[in-house]
């Protein structure tokens, strides 16, 4: 997968601005503060219609303009396409794909990225929301009947929560039908998630194994903070756990069993790494986390998906930044960004692309 060219309009800092890329190394160059991170993320926001810096569209759109364009064109499966998108600070978003008006969950997983930014690095130690962000949007990339669910998923919790909350202190209340469609989804949300840590599980192991020369091994466990010893799965027995807990979810007017409330547990052969990890050993994790993603990617879709790496170069020590570049290296179109050179000097085969003032200039 390659993108060839991009074109954004009134996003961000940038008024109109198009850019030229080449399937290899894209160094984006510059002080603090020209765009550079915007740029990345114009690119994400065209993988999945949102950006991972803001929930808000209108903080996309140039001040003071009435909407923002972005365009994108890119080969996948040796096929060209472009995607077109257009965000308005009221009207809905208008995203094209070959000109062919779609909508956002089409949207998903027309394009592939795995972007790899600081607040990654927050990934163990950070809420539990940052893990269960990464792997849905992980699966969502890869299976539109996933997202699909996902979004059900939310809003009928959303509906279900509405409602606990409108009957408080009533005595009647009847959740039949929300529960029955919540179970479902649970179940199919619960599966998804865990064949796809299974895939992921092998690979992160492999990766971690290149990193530590084959020290440590890494896997992901799934949490739930509710049900027994035993992972919860069937949609019956979420279920039946939605009506047990249905006393409490009233009093707290929420509800408290389902994957929204589920977790990923990062373990180092038996250590929990959250708890007991050195930054150092986080750090590895989420390096091999995120060489696997892209092979999971690659092994679901067929195609190593780009990568986008934001400000991470300077976070990771030099052996740690090594072994990245080496992975990625004539294999995977990467976006990076930088302040200083000196993170890329040993890299053959990049172009770089000084952002702010002086514009674009190649070198190879
Ligand atoms: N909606 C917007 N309209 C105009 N400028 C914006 C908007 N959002 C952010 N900016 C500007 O973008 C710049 C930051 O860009 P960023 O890509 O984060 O920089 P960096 O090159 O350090 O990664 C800031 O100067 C900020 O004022
Ligand atoms: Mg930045």
């Amino acid at each position: 997968m390659n993108i060839h060219s991009l074109e954004l309009i009134n996003f961000r800092n940038y008024e109109h601005k198009e850019w030229q890329f080449k399937p290899s190394i894209m160094v984006l160059y510059g002080p603090n503060g020209v765009g550079k991170s915007n740029l990345l993320e114009s690119i994400y926001v065209s993988t999945i219609g949102k950006s991972y810096r803001t929930n808000e569209t209108s903080d996309l759109i140039q001040f003071g303009k009435e909407a923002a364009g972005i365009v994108v064109n890119f080969e996948k499966k040796e096929t060209n396409h472009k995607i077109n998108l257009r965000l308005s600070g009221k009207e809905k978003k208008e995203i094209r794909l070959n000109s062919n008006r779609i909508s956002q969950k089409e949207l998903m997983g027309t394009l592939n990225t795995v972007i790899f930014s600081p607040e990654d690095l927050q990934l163990i130690k950070g809420s539990p929301s940052l893990r269960r962000r990464f792997i849905d949007i992980e699966i969502s990339q890869t299976s539109a009947m996933y997202y699909q669910q996902l979004h059900m998923y939310n809003k009928i919790l959303q509906q279900r929560n509405k409602v606990l909350k409108d009957s408080y202190g009533k005595a009647n209340l009847n959740l039949e039908e929300w529960d029955q469609q919540l179970a479902n989804t649970a179940s199919f949300i619960v599966k998804k998630r865990l064949e796809s840590l299974r895939k992921i599980n092998l690979l992160l192991d492999l990766m971690n194994r290149r990193l530590t020369n084959g020290k440590e091994n890494l896997r992901i466990i799934y949490e739930q903070s509710y049900g027994d010893q035993k992972l919860v799965v069937e949609a019956k027995d979420f279920y039946e756990l939605l009506q047990q807990a249905l006393p409490q979810d009233r009093r707290r007017m929420t509800t408290s069993i389902g994957p929204h409330r589920d977790d990923l547990k990062f373990f180092s052969d038996s250590m929990d790494l959250k708890r007991f990890g050195s930054q150092g050993q986080q750090r590895t994790a989420i390096l091999s986390l995120k060489l696997s993603e892209l092979e999971f990617i690659k092994s679901e879709v067929g195609e190593y998906p780009i990568l986008l790496l934001d400000d991470v170069l300077s976070e990771l020590d030099k052996e740690r930044r090594q072994n990245l570049l080496k992975f990625i290296h004539r294999r995977i179109q990467t976006f990076i960004t930088t302040t200083d050179l000196d993170d890329v000097a040993t890299l053959t085969d990049v172009m770089i692309i000084q952002c702010g003032e002086r514009g674009q200039h190649e070198e190879s």
